[in-house]
């Protein structure tokens, strides 16, 4: 059962509920409106690394909008990982806006005021994380 209270994590299931995986639809905006990062993508052949990071992505959110301190902490280890695989922080910023704006557009009119909030709120809480941890 979701938590009301948690918009973030009700988007998340909408979505699921509705759409499916939401994964294609994520990586088709962000490689639309950034080509040079499908490039990062080309060992991952068969997408299978792509759906794994959206899905621990995903859990990420989840801890990070509620208490827990596991998404802080990911977002830190992930942006060190990452920086072996050529993604500079930066693009951590973008990809969050790009998970979000594939959500709002998959729940349309359901994307209310509130769930806009929740995620902007959200999404400067990341902002914030990235920026502490790398000079973007
Ligand atoms: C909190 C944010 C992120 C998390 C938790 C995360 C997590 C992961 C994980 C778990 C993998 C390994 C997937 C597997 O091989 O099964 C992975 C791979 C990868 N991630 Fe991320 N990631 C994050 C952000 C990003 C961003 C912003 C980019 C840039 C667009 C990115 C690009 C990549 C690439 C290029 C790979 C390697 C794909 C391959 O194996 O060819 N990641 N990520």
């Amino acid at each position: 059962m979701t938590d009301e209270t948690n918009l973030i994590a009700w988007s998340l299931e909408e979505v699921a509920e509705r759409h499916g995986d939401p994964t294609q639809a994520v990586y088709e905006r962000l490689f639309a409106q950034s080509p040079e990062m499908a490039e990062l993508f080309v060992g991952d052949k068969t997408g299978a690394a792509r759906g794994e990071m959206l899905a621990v992505v995903f859990q990420t959110l989840l801890d990070f909008s509620g208490a827990g301190a596991f998404g802080a902490n990911m977002i830190r280890a992930e942006i060190v990982n990452h920086e072996n695989l050529g993604v500079p922080p930066k693009v951590f910023v973008t990809f969050f806006r790009t998970v979000m704006e594939t959500l709002r557009e998959l729940l349309g009119s359901d994307w209310t005021p509130p769930v806009a909030a929740a995620w902007d709120e959200m999404l400067a809480g990341l902002d914030a994380a990235i920026h502490r941890e790398a000079a973007v």
